[in-house]
């Protein structure tokens, strides 16, 4: 198999071995939160203080978590593949740039960034953020949120990531249930553009049927394996 453009999605099974919890899986985020109080606008203009609370806690927990095997593989397809390798993610995690991937984009925004919903500036964010929170650039208050994508709202840097679906010739799917559109339909959009698709991930997703190969197990093991078969293959 020969290909110049591989597109790699990835999803919160990836970070998993990271001690990163993952949202569906037995005891995942939302089996603990509901979605609509946390992660919709709805829910941020009903109760600001309770979505900040929530994305405080997740920011937190995130500031000791590191890369594994699986980042620091995708990290190295990257650098020594002699063609074109992106990866897309769903995570809000900083462990792609961590490990050293370049050519990535945070469909889903990033936790470390704030945005303010006055003056629509978004920033690289640590710090915990409030109701009282004013924004750097207007000086508004009450505005400020995570820059993340929330249900109901249009993930970022759709066209770019269809531009690089539609000349895509390997399309990858790590960790990802494939519950959640826009996401759970590149697969069929590389496809119908020619690519070869491969899921990996724990357990079949919703979308396995959709996939021309697919290899379950843990994302430590599974991915370092499927990038030496490709920097061996090439
Ligand atoms: N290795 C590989 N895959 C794993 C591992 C692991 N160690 N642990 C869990 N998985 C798999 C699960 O089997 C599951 O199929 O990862 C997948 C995680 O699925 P979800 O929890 O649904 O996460 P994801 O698909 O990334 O969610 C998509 O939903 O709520 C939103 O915005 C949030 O970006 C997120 C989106």
């Amino acid at each position: 198999m020969t290909c110049d453009r591989i597109v790699i999605l990835t999803g919160a099974g990836l970070s998993a071995e990271s001690g990163v919890p993952t949202f569906r899986d037995a005891g995942g985020i939302w089996a603990k939160y509901d979605y609509r109080d946390v992660a919709t606008p709805q829910g941020f203009a009903r109760n600001p203080a309770q979505v900040h609370e929530f994305y405080n806690m997740r920011r937190n927990a995130h500031a000791s978590v590191r890369p594994n095997a699986a980042h620091e593989a995708l990290a190295r397809l990257e650098q020594s593949y002699p063609g074109e390798v992106w990866v897309v993610t769903q995570n809000v995690d900083a462990l792609h740039e961590g490990a050293g991937s370049r050519n990535l984009i945070h469909m889903h925004g990033e936790l470390f960034r704030a945005l303010c919903g006055a003056c629509e500036k978004s920033r690289p964010w640590h710090e915990d953020i409030g109701i009282e929170t004013p924004c750097p650039a207007c000086g508004k208050k009450g505005a400020m949120r995570p820059d993340v994508v929330w249900f109901g709202e249009m993930p970022y840097h759709m066209e770019r990531i269809r531009e690089l679906l539609e000349r895509a010739d390997l399309f990858i799917s790590i960790g990802t249930s494939g519950n959640v559109y826009p996401a759970a339909g590149f697969v069929a959009e590389a496809r119908a553009n020619g690519a070869h698709t491969v899921e990996l991930n724990l357990e079949p997703s919703e979308g396995r049927s959709l996939f021309a190969e697919a290899i379950h197990g843990k994302a430590t093991a599974v991915v370092p394996a499927y990038v030496d078969h490709l920097l061996v293959g090439k």
